[in-house]
């Protein structure tokens, strides 16, 4: 029976009585469901009233419409409004940002009453593509909401151009309304509010103002509704509402290859489009809406301008919200491609926080410096691997000319032996391996010989977070995250896979392959033998293709580690079995593998594909070229890889220096009862905050991600960028420090999270004596 706490924590947690807010569990007959329900309903209505309220309000303004004075100038502006609209906006972006509890079908048909609303009062057939637009003419906010979505049809050749103050969503949205052709003529009578704002604006200079920026409307939760209302939506001219990208930007993605069915990515890191179909059937509605929400608006919290986003979590900490700015879009229509336009800022926001960090690390001598836990990076041997690298530098007299494009010989050999006698168990042949710079390169190529743009790539998650980004930035490939059942210990089953597989179908995406992390990142856990097995039939049976990314093979430590089997040697025994057929074997199944992690090389640039597919085998030696590896490398890696002795002398202290510092990590969190998952090889350690959230939400797990970052100057990747289900897990990578400093950026992390315990009884503490006031009054 699935649960929606791992196994894991459950002992620890109640032992601790530190639970995090679960929420509703799967089980959407519990009272705390219930509950819940009966309070939509009363909000429901509540909202109605609310709403006719604000109707009549401006149905009175109306009347008074000839009259000047009921304009409000907008102060330090040209903008002028008018106070009743102001009101119905505000209460239309209230009904559209809250109620995240609420069932998704009532969600949708309320989303749509309030859409069509707005269609009608706007007189207009939908789907126009837009023309031009002025970027800073709409906030970012604006940009991203529904009711944006809406307005973001209206084509702007008669607009005028009005600097946006940067600020609430209402600034960008109301802008952008009166910015219509639309607004200027006026409409006969209507009952409908929005028809009314449209007839009552005068000019293209009137906006709507709110008093208050920072406290009128809620980014993260308006964020939520886009993805519902698309989906509800999902109609002619869309696509190009898609083209706005999450940064703002201008962006024409996949237009190079446009595909209906993809869906704008609800998860933080990626500006890719990602077909997320979040938790699978066993949760409730109510559940699964939840999540789903969470993801959805932890993009857009992400998507938030790095100024904005500092401010809006730093608060009091002023000064530390550099960390936190975004590179900004440039601010007009890219001259790039669409495929370039794609690739214009970083993936992620956490890889420029992360960045950042690097850059200012903490020292005895750097007090302010940073902990950047969240790079999967290994400094542990650097003494080891440098040492024996400089002592490989004796270069031939050819080392300056080209070379076989999938690798030289020589490298090829030596790594093809190194694999074969360290993890993959079974002969491989040189001739096999192609060489190229980095796993990344493997996946980019990978994915280009083996999927056509808009075919999906099917991926359990939680999984490395610029998987996204390595597949469709290029290559338009379309990651299908596959949500396992068991979220307690996230190990998919073919039905995780069957299911994923039926929906993204349905979606249109046609899934071409299964891309597999063993052992995995962000767990750091062992796929078990039997799942490896079951996941690779099913995929045969399917006609995929399976790539098995074993890139932390040789990082292994702790008593588990030899259950560890390479999907190669699986392959073979399912063969022996007679449950696949060599040919399909041979054609359909590869193992990636590289000297970022294991070897601490990740500078090198140096990654590797074995397969036996001929075909595949061809493409490389022709595009092989674009991502080679620099012959010199190629000659130190060489020379340190044959050397037997030095590779077993290395893996073995490597590993006991991983399990060591796994063991420094996951002590003090024991010591200060945060739960995690443990793990038994990679260099991660995944640990549960959900305690720590003021909201089992996904902008809560940013809000603390980034109070942590500021306070503890402690910065771990946050689960929604991992596609984690669920919010609150954070994954810690403890190879990025020696032990020293790892001890201290513990300390520093164990402060933080003492602070924000008592923080949270402080305010429980308040809560409490509030509510024996209010009843003994
Ligand atoms: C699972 C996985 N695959 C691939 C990569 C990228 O490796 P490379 O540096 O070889 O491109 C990473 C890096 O974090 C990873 O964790």
């Amino acid at each position: 029976m699935p649960t929606s706490q791992p196994y894991w924590s459950a002992a620890i947690r109640s032992a601790v009585g530190v639970g995090g807010r679960q929420g509703c569990n799967h089980d959407n007959t519990s009272p705390e469901c219930r509950r819940l329900e009966e309070d939509d309903d009363e909000e429901e209505e509540e909202e109605e009233e609310e709403l006719r309220g604000a109707e009549e309000k401006v149905e009175m303004e109306r009347r008074e419409e000839e009259s000047p004075h009921s304009l409000i100038q907008c102060p330090g502006t040209n903008l002028r409004t008018q106070g009743a609209t102001l009101e119905l906006l505000k209460t239309c972006f209230r009904r559209w940002s809250y109620g995240a509890h609420r069932s998704p079908l009532r969600r949708i048909h309320s989303l749509k009453h309030d859409a069509t609303k707005c269609r009608q009062s706007l007189r207009r057939p939908l789907g126009r593509p837009m023309t031009a637009c002025a970027p800073e003419d709409i906030s970012s906010f604006g940009r991203r909401h529904t009711l944006g979505k809406l307005l973001l049809r209206i084509p702007f050749q008669h607009a005028t151009m009005v600097k946006q103050p940067k600020g609430p969503l209402a600034w960008g949205v109301a802008n952008r309304y009166v910015h219509s052709p639309q607004v200027s003529t006026p409409s006969p009578s209507t009952s409908s509010s929005i028809h009314h704002l449209t007839s009552t604006t005068r000019t293209v200079t009137d906006c709507i103002s709110s008093p208050n920026p920072s406290t009128e409307c809620q980014p993260q939760a308006v964020g939520k509704k886009q993805k519902v209302l698309q989906n509800a939506e999902a109609e002619e001219g869309d696509e190009v509402l898609q083209e706005m990208d999450e940064f703002g930007n201008m962006r024409f993605s996949h237009s190079a290859q446009p595909h209906p069915t993809e869906s704008v990515s609800r998860n933080p890191l990626r500006t890719a489009h990602v077909l997320d179909h979040g938790p699978l059937s066993t949760d409730g509605p109510l559940q699964q809406l939840q999540k789903e929400e969470g993801h959805e608006a932890a993009r857009d919290v992400a998507a938030i301008d790095g100024k904005d986003a500092g401010r809006e979590v730093v608060g009091e900490h002023e000064g530390s919200s550099e960390i936190f700015q975004r590179r900004q879009p440039r601010g007009m229509p890219s001259s790039l491609s669409s495929r370039g336009s794609r690739a214009l800022l970083p993936f992620s926001p956490y890889i420029e926080v992360i960045n950042r960090a690097k850059k200012n690390i903490w020292s005895p001598s750097n007090l302010l410096g940073y902990f950047p836990m969240g790079t999967a990076e290994s400094i542990l041997t650097f003494d080891l691997v440098i040492d024996k690298i400089r002592k490989c530098r004796n270069v031939p007299r050819n080392i300056g000319l080209y070379d076989n494009m999938c690798g030289g010989e020589r490298l090829r050999c030596a790594l093809a032996r190194m694999m074969e006698r360290t993890f993959m168990g079974v002969a491989v042949d040189p001739a096999h391996i192609c060489i190229s710079s980095g796993v990344t390169a493997v996946l980019d190529l990978f994915f280009f010989a083996v999927c056509d743009p808009g075919d999906g790539c099917l991926i359990p998650a939680p999984y490395f977070p610029a998987f996204d980004n390595d597949m469709s930035v290029r290559n338009a490939v379309v990651p299908i995250p596959v949500q396992p059942r068991d979220i307690g210990t996230y190990i998919p089953t073919a039905e995780d896979l069957e299911n994923a597989y039926s929906l993204a179908e349905e979606k249109g995406v046609h899934p071409r392959m299964l891309l597999l992390t063993n052992p995995g990142n962000p767990l750091g856990t062992l796929y078990p033998e039997e799942t490896l097995c079951e996941l690779l039939v099913w995929a045969m049976e399917k006609g995929l293709h399976v790539l098995t990314d074993e890139i932390y093979a040789n990082s292994k430590f702790g008593e588990h580690t030899s259950r560890f089997v390479s999907m190669a040697k699986v392959g073979n025994q399912a063969v022996a079995k007679g449950l696949v057929r060599e040919d399909e074997l041979k054609e359909r199944v590869h193992t990636a593998y590289g000297m970022s992690k294991d070897f601490g090389l990740s500078g090198f640039r140096v990654g590797c594909i074995h397969t036996r597919n001929q075909d595949l085998l061809d493409v490389w030696s022709n595009l092989g070229m674009f991502a080679a590896v620099s012959t010199d490398t190629q000659h130190a890696l060489a020379e340190m890889l044959e050397d037997d002795e030095f590779v077993k002398t290395y893996v073995k202290t490597n590993n006991m220096r991983l399990k060591n510092s796994y063991d420094i990590f996951t002590g003090a969190l024991r010591d200060a009862n945060v739960t995690f998952m443990p793990a038994c090889a990679g260099m991660f350690c995944w640990v549960d905050l959900r305690f720590l959230l003021s909201e089992p939400t996904f902008p809560a797990e940013e809000a603390l991600w980034k109070e942590m970052v500021v306070k503890a100057h402690v910065v771990l990747t946050p689960g929604a960028a991992c596609h984690c289900v669920e919010p609150g897990f954070f994954r810690a990578c403890y190879a990025t420090m020696l032990p020293d400093k790892l001890h201290m950026a513990c300390k520093k992390l164990i402060e933080f999270v003492d602070s924000m315990r008592l923080k949270q009884q402080k305010t429980s503490d308040g809560k409490r004596k509030a509510s024996e006031l209010s009843q003994e009054g």
